[in-house]
């Protein structure tokens, strides 16, 4: 199986940051970026695991401009270190906010901060994360938050969101997925108002945001469909042969991370879009329609203000978007 199905367009000269970058999605994500030309930062928690991600990468690849960072996303002092990091480096022109808890615990855990440890790891650090570098991104850079096809099979209760009343994995999961969603839909409405707000005042017409945010989702993507490579991706003969029978249904993620690396790279991207595999589950990325629940500007707003104080931070859009 090749690690690059797919043709990506050169990425020379764009600085890309992937979080959770040592396996999975965003290993693929950030080997093609990588071969495509983009310097990568590839994020992860485990030193030890991002090196062997990085040897994988130029074993393929000798001259890939890629370097490490440690931030675990589910402590946010660990963000905060990991953005002053960032700021001292060149501005970034894509990040990719793919670091997620997928087998989800059966019971409810607390993250170092106190919060419930699903939702801390996959919406409140990339929340905090993009707090603080927003206003180091690059110009027209792009924001891509990892969707779920969970979003569609799942209830979102916004006065629950730390779900101490109603934990359980799924719905941790699957909120966490919706959470995130809203968040970049309405980081999207923010910037573009800020654009709008900044055109309007020098009496221009139209302008685009200064910065995109959108979502990719990879359908459904499975380790025993995927590449071997050693210390990043070692499923057993068993989860290759239970994950077989699930081919007509389920890809590998170096093929998950098509539309991940559409997003990224492709000309036909803007703000606000959410993009997936075809087949829904499977196939070449194609532009799809997002949940009512995730597109709803009181509920993005809604959780925007819960994110906010569980951060400890207030998060200016309307003055970097312009
Ligand atoms: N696979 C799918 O079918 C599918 C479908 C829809 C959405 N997604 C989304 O795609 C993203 C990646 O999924 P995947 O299938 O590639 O999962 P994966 O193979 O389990 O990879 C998850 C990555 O996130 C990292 N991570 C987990 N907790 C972290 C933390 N606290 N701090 C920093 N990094 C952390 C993991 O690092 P460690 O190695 O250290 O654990 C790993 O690098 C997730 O956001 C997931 O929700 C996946």
């Amino acid at each position: 199986m090749t690690w690059y199905p797919t043709p990506t367009p050169s990425q020379a000269g764009r600085a890309v940051l992937v979080t959770g970058a040592n396996a999975g999605l965003g290993f693929f994500t950030s080997a093609r970026l990588a071969k495509a030309g983009a310097h990568v930062v590839l994020s992860g928690r485990d030193p030890d695991r991002l090196a062997a991600a990085v040897a994988a990468i130029r074993g393929r690849i000798p001259a890939a401009s890629v370097e490490t960072l440690v931030i675990d996303v589910a402590s946010l002092d660990s963000v905060r270190a990991g953005v002053d990091r960032l700021l001292d480096r060149a501005p970034l022109d894509t990040v990719v906010l793919n670091a997620g808890m997928v087998h989800t615990p059966a019971t409810r855990h607390e993250s170092v901060d106190g919060h419930e440890l699903v939702l801390a790891t996959n919406v409140l650090g990339h929340f905090a994360l993009l707090g603080g570098t927003l206003p180091h991104l690059a110009p027209a850079a792009r924001v891509i938050t990892i969707g779920s096809l969970s979003t569609r099979l799942s209830t979102f209760r916004t006065g629950d969101l730390q779900l101490r009343r109603s934990y359980d994995a799924w719905r941790a999961y699957a909120q966490s997925k919706i959470a995130a969603s809203a968040l970049a839909f309405e980081l999207d409405r923010r910037l573009r108002r800020a654009a709008t707000d900044a055109a309007e005042s020098v009496g221009a017409a139209s302008v685009t945001p200064r910065v995109h945010s959108l979502i990719a989702h990879p359908g459904y993507s499975i380790s025993g469909r995927t590449p071997r490579v050693p210390g990043v991706n070692e499923p057993t003969r068993v989860e290759r042969f239970a994950d077989a029978l699930q081919s007509p249904f389920a890809q590998g993620k170096h093929r998950g991370a098509d539309v991940i690396v559409h997003a990224a790279a492709a000309d036909d991207v803007e703000g606000g879009q959410f993009w997936g595999p075809r087949y829904e589950v499977k196939g070449p990325p194609s532009l799809g329609t997002p949940t009512r629940t995730s597109r709803d500007p009181a509920i993005g707003a809604a959780v925007w203000a819960f994110a906010e104080e569980a951060v400890g931070a207030a998060f200016d859009v309307e003055a970097v978007g312009r």
